[in-house]
């Protein structure tokens, strides 16, 4: 039998490179639902789109995103390094607290998971989008560490920015993320949490692979 995996939790906790790497192991699809509330961030933000006053169910129209592989699309071209910027850091929180934003990814979140055998991590996976995912996750971190992973992973892509910036940028998110009306960061009752801050990426991935096989050979 195939399974439904969320992995929910707060910024720089390790979720993406994790989520990835399980559904590698398990041969199952890896679905980053940040990525899609970061490729709407870009969208707005190039097409210079207020998104405070601009009726934005029309705008979303023009607004497609598609995975190919892991790769996010935006209207057909390939945005995985253009929304991984400071400036999408800023406005994405803002975006995500969209309500039509998020009825519309996650229509779409659902629709590829219906098949199942999908991993998929976000803030929202194990309590709205797939509330009987058959394993939750909840993952956590010290914010210092959660900081200085993002300062490493920002440096690998060339852009360097200061511990300060990335931390104060962390803890607004977490904020504006957790205490949003619409679908806020919240642990589900039936995850499970792992807190990342002294595991390595390797000990996080066998953690969920060991607790998912465990419910995948039970059925
Ligand atoms: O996982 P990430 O840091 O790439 O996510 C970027 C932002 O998107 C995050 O600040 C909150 C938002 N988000 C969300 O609201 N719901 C999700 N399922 C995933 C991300």
């Amino acid at each position: 039998m195939k399974i439904v995996i969320a992995i929910d939790g707060y910024s720089g906790t390790g979720k993406s490179s994790t989520a990835k790497q399980v559904a590698s192991r398990l041969g199952y699809h890896y679905i980053d639902s940040g990525a899609m509330y970061r490729a709407v961030t870009f969208f707005f933000l190039s097409n210079n789109i207020d998104f405070k006053k601009t009726e934005i169910r029309e705008t979303l129209k023009d607004c497609s995103i598609t995975f190919e592989g892991t790769s996010i699309y935006l209207n057909g071209k390939c945005v995985d390094h253009e929304i991984r910027t400071m400036e999408v850091n800023q406005h994405v929180s803002e975006v995500s607290a969209i309500s039509e934003v998020r009825s519309k990814l996650v229509e779409q979140q659902r629709k590829m998971g219906e098949k199942k055998g999908v991993v998929m991590d976000g803030r929202d996976i194990g309590t709205v989008v797939f509330p009987k995912a058959e394993l939750k996750v909840f993952m956590t971190a010290d914010t210092d560490i959660r900081a200085e992973r993002r300062r490493k992973e920002l440096e690998k892509k060339g852009m360097n920015e200061s511990i300060e910036v990335i931390k104060a940028n962390l803890i607004e998110r977490d904020k504006i993320d957790s205490t949003r009306e619409d679908s806020p960061l919240q642990m589900a009752e039936d995850a499970k949490e792992i807190d990342t801050s002294h595991l390595t990426l390797s000990e996080q991935i066998d953690k969920i692979v060991e607790m998912a096989e465990s419910i995948i050979y039970a059925s």
